[in-house]
């Protein structure tokens, strides 16, 4: 066969494939393509965004995730840059965003745009480590579709609002670290994702903890270092599934003697309460990554066995008469 024959046949097969071949498509919905122009545009051309050349498919640009079959912007994520201004409005209208990280970016400041009521399939929201002030807004409650919040390591102030309740499978709400007041709403007691996290650690949180946390089962609940008091025994129950409770540094004062703990329970931290009685023996029978009951009012022996005696001293110092290995055994 001359090397002609051999073309012709292979012709159709060769244009076929610079028909299916991918990256001939442009993929980039134009859309979006003016939006995040328009977002690097109001953060004056920053570093982070060099990628972002108007000649290249804007899916392939950093910073972003473009959905394999729709093409359209999913993802935005401004991590860990100097990246100085005021959050983009712009963001607001990548619509079809499904997760949009804003982390720890020196010198950006809020406040939060309303136009981030449009993301309507956002279902991953972090703004984390940027300083924003002032209330949480109460519009994010539009965000229905959001299964995760994260707004740690801000000033946000005021208390925390009741609007998050109202979505119906956020899973995740991270709180902590900022400058929150008042006490935790009855409400949130109505957040229905499976395996609740809910996370407000290192506030200003007082008073007591809503009655209606008895029945509620979080996976995951940190409240720790705020000024919160009371009875916080209703955190804990034989059928709770709960893996982690950290109330350490609060006001706590309640008798833990009678507190009943489920087999999923791995990290336990209530130093620095007033927490008095003594430790369950049924907390000897926990597979325990951590326990921390330092700085209480307890008393009686330390239940010998499973993993107790594997903390240091440290887990059960300072305590009004708490005894046994590894502290000093009982008179
Ligand atoms: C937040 O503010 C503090 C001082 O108030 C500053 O040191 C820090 O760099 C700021 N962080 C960001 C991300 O702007
Ligand atoms: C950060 O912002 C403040 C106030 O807007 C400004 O004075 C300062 O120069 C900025 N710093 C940097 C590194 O951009
Ligand atoms: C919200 O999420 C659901 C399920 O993930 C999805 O079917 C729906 O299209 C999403 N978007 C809106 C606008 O509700
Ligand atoms: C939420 O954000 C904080 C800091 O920004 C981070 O430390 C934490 O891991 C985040 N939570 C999750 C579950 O990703
Ligand atoms: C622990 O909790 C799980 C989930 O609620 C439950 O199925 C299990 O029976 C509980 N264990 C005990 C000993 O009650
Ligand atoms: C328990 O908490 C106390 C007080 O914060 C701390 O000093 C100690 O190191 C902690 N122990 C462990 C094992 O984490």
């Amino acid at each position: 066969m001359s090397s002609a024959h051999l073309l012709l046949l292979l012709l159709p097969l060769l244009s076929l494939f610079l028909l299916l071949r991918p990256t001939s498509a442009i993929l980039c919905h134009p859309e979006d393509k003016a939006v995040l122009l328009r977002i690097k545009s109001a953060l004056n051309n920053p570093y982070l965004l060099a990628s972002w050349n108007p000649d290249v498919d804007c899916c392939h640009w950093y910073c972003l995730k473009c959905h394999y079959k729709t093409h359209r912007v999913i993802s935005l994520f401004f991590l860990a840059s100097d990246l100085p201004g005021q959050i983009p409005s712009a963001i607001g209208d990548l619509t079809y965003l499904h997760d949009l990280t804003l982390h720890k970016l020196s010198n950006f400041s809020g406040p939060i745009p309303k136009s981030f009521t449009k993301l309507k399939y956002l279902n991953h929201l972090t703004l984390s480590w940027l300083n924003l002030t002032g209330p949480i807004p109460s519009f994010l409650g539009q965000l229905k579709n959001l299964t995760y919040l994260n707004l740690s390591f801000n000033k946000f102030t005021g208390g925390i609002p009741d609007f998050i309740s109202t979505i119906p499978g956020l899973g995740y709400v991270g709180l902590d670290r900022n400058q929150l007041t008042g006490k935790i709403p009855a409400s949130l007691a109505n957040l229905k994702g499976n395996n609740l996290y809910l996370i407000l650690s290192h506030n200003r949180l007082s008073g007591e903890l809503p009655a209606t946390f008895d029945g509620i089962d979080f996976g995951e609940l940190d409240l720790s270092r705020n000024m919160l008091q009371g009875d916080a025994s209703l955190l804990f129950g034989r059928s709770k599934s709960t893996q982690s409770i950290d109330i350490s540094r609060n006001l706590f004062e309640f008798d833990l003697s009678n507190v009943e703990v489920n087999e999923s329970l791995t990290w336990l931290d209530i130093n620095h309460n007033k927490i008095y009685g003594s430790i369950p023996t049924a907390v000897a029978g926990l597979e325990l990554q951590l326990l921390n009951v330092s700085y209480n009012r307890l008393c009686g022996e330390i239940p010998v066995g499973g993993k107790m005696q594997s903390f240091s001293y440290e887990s059960y110092i300072h305590n009004r008469c708490l005894c046994g290995a590894p502290l000093d055994s009982c008179k």
